[in-house]
């Protein structure tokens, strides 16, 4: 369903922007003016664009933001977009720009006219996350034309862009995996096109109920007991590290960073069933799983040098004569007995298990947690940051920094012990709502009881930025593939090696 749009970059060459068709997007410095290649352009166009860099419309334009020029005399281009990019722009600047070129992308493709600018290579990566399609429409829709790249050294800005593939498409396979139905992307189906990523030199393995049974995994099974579709496992390991020697010299792989997610492929609610009103999206609640997934499909595709482990969750929370009961008491796998007030309240349910499983597994060196989790992050947060809780502050900063540093939404959220009362139970250890108020930090509350005290842990709350109601600057409406980019940037600052 992805539409991958490769960028040819070649040196410019002013002779060839009369006659190309399609779009002619200029990257211009406000302070600085037009370049050599848009001197002549707008030579071509008999001031045009000299015109437009004179009007007020110009003077208001932000970095990454474009002005257009709709057929402009002289010129074979359908329209000419001039983008305002400083040359000292940001990361977050160049891929909006390429967002805008992305946006009118037609048949006829584009051309981007970048000649010496430093952040070539993200603009071209901004292009491609925003040219991302996902429908079922059977009326065929035109592609995308090429797409190619003036600039002043094309075989630096390609190699400068080449780590962009893996991440672009790690990103798309979330998007995926978010935007498919639920009657498509079942829980078989998920862990298949998992075991599919064994070919990328993943380890991948897939826990069936049985085997979580005998693990006594009663949590997570109790939310897809009411469903056609298998509760499953997935646990996929990257090992990029060698093994190191210990004290006694005996050698030993390097403990890895343990990545978990929430894959509730449907969430209904349960019998504690949820109005019929937006249910459809509900189809989202594995955007954890699917970040989880999206990450190792990057690290393995970049061949990153860091161990990671990814485990996810996967059931179907439906109701029907088996499904699980509000007032259920189950045991976990950690052997805590949980009292199910409501079974809507399910992703925690899954999470309790596959946390402790990945601890008592791999002894990991840290610990991230991703979940569409609570309505209440989206009442706390809105669209626009994903809420993140901790037991480690100091970790919970490295993840904030990557997250600023690529784009992504992320803020702070109390997790005490304060709120720990709020989810005591009277017949069972602990309960699994925490009443009307705080809801996503009394979910985080719960979480951090299936967290040990020497794991550095992080709990990513994506409700509200998995799936955002309307389109946002690298992607069109649908899924966000939020946290793809983030996680690949905590992996290499945080547990790879340096260079040299
Ligand atoms: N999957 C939902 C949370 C959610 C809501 C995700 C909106 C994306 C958009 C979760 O399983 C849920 O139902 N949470 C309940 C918890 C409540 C019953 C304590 C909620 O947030 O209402
Ligand atoms: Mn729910
Ligand atoms: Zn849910």
């Amino acid at each position: 369903m992805t539409h991958p749009v490769a960028i040819q970059f070649r040196e410019t060459d002013p002779a060839a922007l009369a006659a190309r068709e399609g779009a002619i997007a200029l990257l211009v410095d406000p302070g600085a003016g037009l370049g050599a290649a848009g001197r002549r352009l707008d030579k071509l166009a008999r001031g045009a664009l000299s015109r437009a860099l004179a009007s007020e419309a110009w003077g208001k334009a932000k970095p990454g933001e474009a002005l257009e020029i709709g057929y402009p005399a002289g010129l074979a281009a359908e329209r000419v977009m001039l983008i305002a990019l400083p040359r000292r722009a940001g990361v977050e600047q160049a891929r909006k720009a390429g967002a805008a070129v992305a946006k009118g992308l037609g048949p006829k493709g584009a051309l981007i006219v970048a000649e010496g600018h430093p952040r070539a290579a993200e603009v071209a990566f901004g292009l491609a996350l925003r040219a991302y399609r996902f429908d079922y429409h059977t009326a065929e829709k035109p592609g995308f034309g090429p797409v190619e790249m003036m600039v002043a050294k094309p075989e630096e800005v390609a190699r400068r862009a080449a780590p962009h593939a893996a991440l672009a498409e790690g990103v798309f396979f979330t998007r995926d995996l978010v935007n498919e139905p639920a009657n498509i992307l079942t829980t078989d189906d998920f862990a298949a096109r998992l075991a599919a990523m064994q070919e990328l030199g993943l380890e991948v393995e897939i826990l069936e109920e049985a085997e979580l049974e005998r693990l006594g995994m009663r949590a997570l099974l109790g939310v897809g007991q009411g469903s056609a579709s298998p509760s499953k496992v997935v646990v996929m390991q990257w090992k990029g590290l060698p093994e190191e020697e210990d004290s006694c010299g005996v050698a030993r792989p390097v403990a890895p960073l343990a990545l978990v997610g929430k894959g509730v492929c449907f969430d209904t609610g349960g019998i504690s069933i949820k109005p019929a009103a937006g249910m459809e999206e509900m189809t989202m609640d594995m955007g954890g799983a699917a970040v989880v997934a999206g990450v190792m499909r990057t690290l393995a595709l970049r061949k990153a040098r860091a161990n990671v482990v990814g485990l996810v969750g996967l059931v179907e929370n439906m109701p029907d004569g088996a499904a699980q009961r509000p007032g259920d008491i189950v045991k976990s796998m950690k052997g805590d007995t949980i009292e199910v007030i409501n079974t809507d309240a399910e992703g925690r349910l899954v999470l309790a298990d596959v946390l402790w499983y990945a601890q008592e597994r791999f002894a990991p060196a840290a610990m991230i947690d991703l979940a569409t989790l609570t309505g209440a992050i989206i009442v706390a947060l809105g669209h626009e940051h994903a809420g993140v809780f901790t037991n480690d502050d100091g970790f919970a900063h490295e993840v904030l920094k990557a997250a600023k540093a690529e784009g992504e939404g992320a803020w702070p959220m109390p997790l005490t012990p304060a709120y720990d009362p709020l989810i005591k139970s009277r017949l069972a250890d602990i309960k699994n709502t925490g009443g009307r108020w705080g809801g996503s930090i009394t979910a985080a509350a719960f979480l951090k009881r299936f967290v040990k005290d020497e794991t550095p842990w992080c709990h990513i709350d994506i409700a509200g930025v998995a799936l955002p109601p309307g389109e946002t600057t690298l992607a069109p409406k649908g899924a966000t593939g939020w946290g793809v980019m983030t996680l690949d940037r905590l992996v290499r600052e945080r547990f790879e090696p340096k260079e040299g």
